[in-house]
This record gives structure tokens, sequence and C-alpha cells, in this order.
């Protein structure tokens, strides 16, 4: 990674996609920047703005994804690194799997496991050009154990990771590199929905958890899945 790189993050107004803007913009890198709320993304633009040079789109990831590639590829002229971090939970709290309202569980595979494809469907071809290129992909435990209660989550989740593995199969040669990363339980309003009432105190901070994340960004490796515990082993 170098400076220049131009990055490319989900979910950015807060939480880890905040926090990892806000050390990204401290080194110099272009950011485009996206999350559903105009006022929350604003705000984040305007602390990041006096660090670096800032692109904002508002609006859902699982819908704008064309919009968000295309204004990134129109004042960069590439992305360099793209952060898959919006993340969607569905309700709060969380129903049985077996309960699941199914338009919900549509919407949570099209946030956490469609858009994130979709912005790499548009964003690959540049990179395979170059020869240069890192697609994270932000995952969690839920994706790999069975939580009862946690099903339409860790569900798309365990599917974001395969298609990440299957991607990155496909991509073996051509330069761009696959990650996987499970941040670890953190507290943000992400958590706070998914264990109401539960005291978060206690947790990470996301800008705790953003510098090791950072430094996976020179992993050399073509494919790598990153466990919370060696993130901690990294902070
Ligand atoms: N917090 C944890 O303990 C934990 C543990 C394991 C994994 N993770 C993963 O870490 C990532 C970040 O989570 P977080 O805890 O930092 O969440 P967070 O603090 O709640 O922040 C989520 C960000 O994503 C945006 N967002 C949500 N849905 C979106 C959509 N459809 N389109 C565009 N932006 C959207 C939010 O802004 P708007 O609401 O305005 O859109 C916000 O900027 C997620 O992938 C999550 O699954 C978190």
């Amino acid at each position: 990674m170098n400076s220049r790189d131009v990055v490319l993050i989900t979910g950015a107004s807060k939480g880890l996609g905040r926090a990892t803007a806000r050390l990204l913009a401290r080194r110099g890198h272009p950011l485009i920047i996206n999350a559903r709320r105009d006022s929350e993304l604003a705000e984040a633009e305007r602390e990041l703005a006096p660090l670096t040079t800032v692109v904002s789109i508002a609006g859902d990831v699982s819908e704008i994804a064309e919009e968000i590639a295309g204004a990134a590829l129109q004042r960069f002229g590439r992305v360099d690194v793209l952060f898959n971090n919006a993340s969607e939970l569905g309700p709060s709290p969380m129903p049985p799997l077996q309960a699941h309202p199914w338009e919900s569980l549509l919407r949570i595979y099209r946030v956490n496991v469609v858009a994130p494809l979709h912005l790499a469907q548009l964003l690959l071809p540049g990179m395979k050009k170059r020869r240069r290129g890192v697609i994270v992909n932000i995952t969690s435990d839920a994706g790999v154990n069975a939580y009862p209660g946690w099903g339409g989550y860790g569900s798309s989740k365990a599917a974001l990771e395969h298609a990440s593995r299957i991607l990155a199969a496909e991509l073996e040669g051509t330069g761009v590199r696959v990650l996987v990363v499970d941040p670890g339980d953190m507290n943000t309003e992400m958590h706070r929905l998914a264990s109401p009432g539960a005291d978060l105190s206690e947790l990470a901070s996301p800008d705790d958890v953003a510098p090791a994340i950072v430094e996976l960004l020179d992993d050399v490796r073509p494919f790598a899945r990153v466990e919370a515990q060696k993130l901690e082993a990294v902070r």
C-alpha cells in the first residue's frame, strides 16, 4: 500500500468503517465513502476532508453500487482497495431462522452478499488491468459459529466468506488479493442492535481495531481469512 492508493469504504459514517476511513485519511489516501444517512455521512466527510480528498455518496449500497463505483472511477480513475464493510443485521431483537421474515432475509443477503460482489464486479476490470488491488470483505464469527437467532446475518456472512474464496480462486495470478476479516466484538450501533440492553462498554472500540485491519492491506497472500484473535495479536 502506498498513500496514493484509492480506497472505497462502504458503511463509512460510523463504527469500523469510519475508524478505518479516519486512519487512511491521516495517511493521505484518497477516499470514497458511503452510508445511507446523509447527515452522518456529511459529518464524516467534514472530519476527513481536511486530511485528504474525499468523495461521499449517500445511499443504500444494495441499490446504488453502480453509482458509487461510477463516481469513484470518474473522480480518481481507479479504486485500489474495496472495503466491503456496510452490513445489514435484520430485525432487532433477531428472530430465529425458522420465523425470520423472508423479505428481511432477502434484504440481508442483498446488502451483505450481493452488493459486495456487485461492487467487486464493477471495480475488478480496472484492478486486473493494473494487476493491483485488494478486496476486503468484513465478516463475523457468526459466519462460522451457529449462534441461535443469528441465522439471517450469520448465514449471509458465511455466504460472503465462501464467495470470497471462490473469487480469490478465480483471481489467482491476476495481482488482485481478497481478504476476509472478522473484526471481533466492538462497541458499535450494530452490536447494540444485536444485543439490546447488553453492557458493551468492555468491548473494543472500532478505533482500536482499524489499525490492525489497515496493516493487513500489505499482506501479500492472494487470499486470507483473518480471525479476530489474529487481529488482536497484531494490535
Ligand atoms: N460490531 C461488532 O461487534 C462486529 C462484530 C463482527 C463483525 N462486524 C462487522 O463489522 C462491520 C462494521 O460494523 P459496525 O459494527 O462498525 O457497524 P455500525 O457501527 O452500525 O456502522 C455501520 C455502517 O454501515 C452503514 N450502513 C448500514 N447499512 C448500509 C447499507 N445498506 N448501505 C450503505 N451503508 C450502510 C451505516 O450507516 P447508515 O445506517 O447511515 O447506512 C454505518 O455507516 C460489519 O460488516 C459488521 O458485520 C461487527
